[in-house]
Formats: C-alpha cells, sequence, structure tokens
C-alpha cells in the first residue's frame, strides 16, 4: 500500500524542502520526523552520527510507514547516504549541496558554499567540487550558528540579525564572489534575513527544487494527503507545534528508538 513520504532532517531545516515537495507534488501526504535531541548534526563526530541517522531513520520509516525516505539534510547526506540506502528497502533521496548549478550560474567563476562546519570539510562535498566547480574558486564558509537561528524562527522568534551578519561575512571579502550554495537545509528558511554586503549583487542557490523533481521521478506510489501529515521528533518541543502546523502538519509525536 502507498505511504506518505517522510522528510528526515535534525531540526526544522527539512521544512525547506516540504514546501518545494509540497509545490511539485500538492496532493502528495508527507509526514516529517526530526532528531532534535541531537540537534545540530553539525559539530557532532562522524561515526556516532552515522549510526545515530540509521537508527533515527529505521524506527521513522517503521512508524509512519512511508513510501520513500527524504534525507532533507546536507550533513546527514554526505555522511550516511549509502548506508541508509544498503539497509531501508525503500527509495531514499538525499540532499548534497548544489555546486553544479552554482558553478552554471556564477559570471565572475567565485561561488560561495555557505553549510555546517561537518559539511564544509567532508570528502563528498570536496568531490563535488572538485567534479562540478573545477574552473571556480570556491570559498566554503562553515556557518553553524544559523541553525540555531532557524529553529528559533520556526518557534516564532525573530532571528538575530548581528548573529546572522557575522557568519556570511567571511563571503564578502572578495568583491567577485556572486553566488552562494545554501548547503544546510535550515538556511533557505532564514532567506529574508540572507542579505550581501552593500553594492553586490548575489545569487542564492539551494537544492531544494531538484530535490523534489528527484523525488516525482523516483516514487511511483504515494498516499494521497488527508488531513495533517504526521511529525516526529525524538525530544517533546511543544515550542514548535503553531511552526509545524504552519508547514501541514499535526503535533508531533515522540519516536520511540530502540
Ligand atoms: N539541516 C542540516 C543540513 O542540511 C544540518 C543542521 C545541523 O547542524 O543539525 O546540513
Amino acid at each position: 500500500m502507498a505511504g506518505p513520504v517522510l522528510v528526515f532532517d535534525s531540526g526544522v531545516g527539512g521544512l525547506s524542502v516540504v514546501s518545494a515537495l509540497r509545490q511539485r507534488l500538492p496532493g502528495a501526504a508527507l509526514a516529517y520526523v526530526c532528531d532534535n535531541a541531537m540537534l545540530p548534526y553539525g559539530m557532532r563526530e562522524d561515526a556516532w552520527l552515522a549510526g545515530r541517522i540509521l537508527e533515527v531513520c529505521s524506527a521513522a520509516v517503521a512508524a509512519s510507514r512511508c513510501s520513500a525516505l527524504v534525507v532533507a539534510c546536507n550533513t546527514a547526506s554526505t555522511l550516511a547516504l549509502a548506508e541508509l540506502r544498503e539497509h531501508l528497502d525503500i527509495p531514499v533521496i538525499g540532499t548534497v549541496p548544489a555546486i553544479k548549478p552554482a558553478a552554471g550560474l556564477s559570471r565572475t567563476g567565485h561561488i560561495g558554499l555557505l553549510a555546517t562546519s561537518a559539511t564544509v570539510a567532508r570528502p563528498y562535498t570536496l568531490k563535488l567540487i572538485e567534479a562540478f566547480a573545477s574552473e571556480c574558486r570556491v570559498t566554503r564558509v562553515a556557518a553553524d550558528p544559523l541553525v540555531q537561528q532557524a529553529e528559533r524562527w520556526l518557534a516564532g522568534e525573530v532571528p538575530d540579525i548581528d548573529v546572522i551578519r557575522r557568519s556570511l561575512a567571511p563571503l564578502w571579502e572578495d568583491p567577485e564572489l556572486d553566488v552562494v550554495v545554501l548547503g544546510c537545509t535550515h538556511f533557505p528558511l532564514l532567506r529574508d534575513w540572507l542579505t550581501p554586503d552593500a553594492h553586490r549583487e548575489v545569487a542564492w542557490v539551494d537544492s531544494s527544487d531538484a530535490i523534489a523533481r528527484r523525488v516525482a521521478e523516483v516514487v511511483s506510489a504515494i498516499a494521497a494527503a488527508d488531513g495533517l501529515g504526521e511529525c516526529f521528533v525524538t525530544a517533546p518541543a511543544p515550542r514548535l507545534t503553531a511552526g509545524f502546523a504552519s508547514f501541514g502538519f499535526a503535533p508531533a509525536q515522540v519516536l520511540s528508538l530502540p
């Protein structure tokens, strides 16, 4: 029987991918799971994190009876996609930084990658840069504090503009940089607050539309949406209930882990 598409992230960042999925597949049932007990992922040790991602995703796939899993987290995808695909018998669609479209878009040949500490340093990311942006200069900026700002935004608080400004500052050191890859799914949620320094036009690129396109191609049977989607968390999160509802999800249930 067809189930929903389950979207996974460490926190609320996967909701930026949910928006793209709802646009491309308006009638599809979606479920959401986040590992908010262990957020942020971007500062965690790789071996531990790989095991944790497998544990949370396996439990959520079973609880939601989903047709497909979208790993809406660059930090998780650049580490654990192969292992997830090996262990789960449903399609697993990952999220990796949009280096290729960014390189195609840049007129100056200087692009920025804004992501978590883990993602900017991962061999997977370095290979993407080598394969698709070898002609470009790529400035990699770790911007972990933005994750917390996006979490605050979903809880109804105003993000801290100074934190955002400081996190973006390394991008503006070279006047030529003209495209920024948002390589963490939390960052598009802050799009209204992401602004370049004065006298510069910048294009912001993320992977959410490409992921939604891929889901539409790969997943043949998705249940039709019928009211709010199920939402799973690993720690109670009552402050996020209204935010989750605004993306079409029911009050979160705490996922039981083995
Ligand atoms: N949203 C996640 C990503 O795309 C990571 C946030 C975190 O550090 O937990 O990388």
